[in-house]
């Protein structure tokens, strides 16, 4: 009370009405329309459901979400962030769907001081662009990795990959290379399909011919049900050939709808929503009530910055200046529906649980089905550059 008494004393000084300085603006700046739409609508949904469950007061504060379409376009991204810093004021930026987005958006947040929490885009440089880079969703060397090591474990010796032209796939490639090779796997081809109307047909025609063990594959989220069917319809899988990837590629947004054909796919990810836990059940139950879809790893990510916002500013006592909230959020540490997490406090960047999964049907329903942890990955860009 006494706290209360004295912010309002200090902003009738300032000649600001108190309630408007008790206002904070957070922007999620997401792409709700556009072949990234899935994105959005994973991560709006999950953001105000964080808010629905924990309210609106924070440290004294009142958090108001300002949701703006980027459709994926960086110079939109730039413009909206831009606005958002200038004219609400906004003391975080959250979101950001594709990786140029997030690059857009660096400079601003460095200038401004002003945190931006990166819950979607997964190219690993992406926090070294602006020391107020946060992030909670993922780095594709982290998920790709693992991917090798398994694979190299379970008797796959040759593998073409697969990747979508831009940062993250470039990521996946390298990462998925280098590990594998070293496991002593071989790759026979590395293919990069476009990020503007993909058609994977004529490379996945290519494919067959190298007659691999496995495809390796990363797709961005919602280009995967597109990607599994031309994977079906050339006769990959009755070739022989397995398919495993990064968990992108067999999204929660769209699994269920790719048929049995993606039965047996296995890949890497640190989000299932069946990941076996109570906090994840409940995350589903009240996530899939509200929305009426299944959450993906969009939604946790999404939800995961939000909690990571909410403690920040509850450690700062209500500062919201950029250098004190981040602060706040390096070493931060809690239990998200994927499992334990942490924020490097060296890189910015999420430490988190990857799994290794299959799409199993379960109760008549796709999901990808956990069946071996490792632990606490850290991003191995960042580890192998020290
Ligand atoms: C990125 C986008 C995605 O949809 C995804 O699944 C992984 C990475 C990106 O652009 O960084």
């Amino acid at each position: 009370m006494k706290a209360m008494l004295l912010i309002s004393a200090v902003a009738l000084a300032a000649g600001v009405a108190s309630a408007a300085a008790e206002d904070v603006t957070v922007g999620l700046i997401v792409p709700m329309t556009g072949p990234f739409a899935s994105t959005g609508k994973q991560e709006k949904a999950a953001v105000e459901l964080y808010m629905a469950q924990h309210g609106d007061k924070v440290a004294g504060k009142t958090i108001k979400l300002v949701v703006k379409d980027d459709t994926a376009a960086p110079d939109i991204t730039k413009r909206l962030a831009q606005e958002l810093v200038a004219n609400d004021h906004a003391v975080a930026l959250m979101g950001f769907g594709i990786t140029p987005t997030a690059f857009a958006a660096a400079p601003i947040a460095t200038e401004a001081k002003v945190p931006e929490i990166v819950t979607a885009a997964a190219t690993a440089v992406i926090t070294q662009k602006s020391p107020y880079i946060v992030r909670t969703s993922f780095t594709l060397p982290q998920a790709s990795a693992p991917m090798a090591d398994w694979a190299a474990k379970n008797g796959i010796k040759k593998v073409v990959t697969i990747v979508t032209d831009y940062g993250p796939g470039a990521d996946a490639q390298k990462w998925f290379a280098s590990t594998f090779k070293k496991d002593g796997g071989a790759i026979v081809e590395e293919i990069r399909v476009p990020l503007k109307n993909p058609d994977f047909a004529p490379f996945l025609q290519r494919v067959k011919d190298d007659k691999p063990d496995a495809v390796f594959v990363f797709v961005p989220s919602g280009a995967g049900a597109q990607f599994m069917k031309e994977f079906v319809e050339q006769g990959l899988g009755k070739a022989g050939i397995k398919l495993i990837g990064t968990g992108d590629v067999t999204d929660d947004d769209q699994v269920n709808g790719m048929g049995d054909a993606a039965l047996g796919v296995v890949t890497t990810h640190h989000y299932s929503a069946d990941h076996d836990s109570p906090e994840n059940k409940a995350f589903v139950a009240a996530f899939e009530k509200a929305n009426g879809f299944r959450p993906n790893f969009m939604a946790v990510a999404g939800y995961d910055g939000m909690a990571l916002f909410y403690h920040a500013l509850e450690a700062t006592k209500g500062d919201t200046s950029g250098p004190a909230l981040i602060a706040a959020m390096k070493g931060a540490k809690w239990t998200s529906p994927r499992g334990p997490v942490e924020i490097d406090p060296e890189t910015r960047d999420i430490v988190q649980n990857i799994y290794v999964r299959k799409v199993e049907k379960k109760n008549g329903q796709l999901y990808n089905v956990e069946f071996e942890t490792i632990p606490m990955v850290k991003d191995p860009f960042k580890a192998a550059k020290k």
